[in-house]
């Protein structure tokens, strides 16, 4: 019995944090990084990766810049000794946020000005979430894997690349019959028919091909030229 008693107490001696509850320490398992980042950052620094960047309105360096530059600066002797001191460097300096200690540039510095600090808007156990998704997200890696997304997407039609990014996909392929029928077999259908086309990815579509026994869902909020784009390329396969 003694033993277990001294077992908790240990117990509760590791998982209480200096100042944060014992409740709150088992939160941060459970709290979403990335939804936080976007809640309580993103009004200020652009999260997209590679980020979109305007000098003129742009209020904060991007996200993807602060975790390459905090990586590249911060010293540590393994990578991961790095990350978690840049993980401490933020749950600190989003608090107490200072030029002294910024690792911004002088001239970021000049453009953007101090960043205001968010101390009783975001507490320790939200921003260690929010550091640990910055470093798992914002990499070297990922950036190549999402350059090369944008790519292929670029080099798409205009058509299939709305098709795509509205994920017609997930139901269709060009070639061959999957939830829904391939777009080459639409295609063929409804070659001297375009606005039959249109008109099934506006108001959806149901019973039209045998065999299918799954419904096309509307896409009533997707606008007219991005229609037109789409059912141009169906119909050019
Ligand atoms: C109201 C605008 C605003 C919000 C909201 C904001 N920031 Fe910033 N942040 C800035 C500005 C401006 C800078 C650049 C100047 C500086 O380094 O202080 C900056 C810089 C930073 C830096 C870089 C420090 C360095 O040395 O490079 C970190 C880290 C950072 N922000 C993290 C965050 C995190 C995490 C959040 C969300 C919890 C957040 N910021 C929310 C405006 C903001
Ligand atoms: C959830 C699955 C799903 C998604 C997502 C989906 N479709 Fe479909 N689609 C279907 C199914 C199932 C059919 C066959 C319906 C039928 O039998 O009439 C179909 C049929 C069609 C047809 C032919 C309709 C007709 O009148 O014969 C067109 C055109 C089409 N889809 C285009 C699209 C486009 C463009 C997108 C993306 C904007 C899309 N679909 C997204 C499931 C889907």
């Amino acid at each position: 019995m003694l033993k277990v008693w001294y077992f908790s107490l240990i117990l509760i001696f590791v998982f209480s944090g200096c100042n944060s509850s014992n409740k709150d320490k088992k939160s941060v398992v459970n709290l979403d990084g990335k939804k936080l980042l976007q809640e309580k950052c993103s009004s200020c620094h652009n999260l997209d990766m590679p980020p979109k960047i305007d000098d003129k309105t742009d209020l904060a360096p991007p996200m993807m810049a602060v975790s390459f530059h905090l990586i590249d600066f911060i010293h540590g002797a393994t990578k991961d000794d790095k990350i978690l001191k840049a993980i401490d460097f933020i749950k600190e300096y989003v608090i107490n946020p200072q030029r002294s200690k910024s690792y911004c540039d002088k001239q970021s510095l000049k453009q953007y000005g101090l960043m205001p600090s968010l101390k009783g808007k975001v507490t320790q156990d939200e921003l260690e979430a929010i550091a640990k998704y910055i470093f798992e997200h914002y990499t070297v890696e990922n950036l190549s894997k999402a350059q090369q997304a944008l790519n292929r997407l670029n080099a798409m039609p205009k058509g299939e690349r709305i098709a795509t990014q509205k994920n017609c996909f997930s139901c269709h392929r060009v070639d061959k019959k999957i939830v829904g029928p391939s777009f080459k077999d639409i295609s063929k259908r409804y070659h001297n028919n375009i606005n039959a086309i249109k008109n099934s990815i506006k108001h959806g579509a149901k019973n039209r091909w045998d065999g299918i026994k799954s419904t096309m869902p509307p896409f009533k909020n997707l606008d007219d030229n991005s229609i037109d784009q789409i059912s141009k390329w169906i119909i050019s396969l």
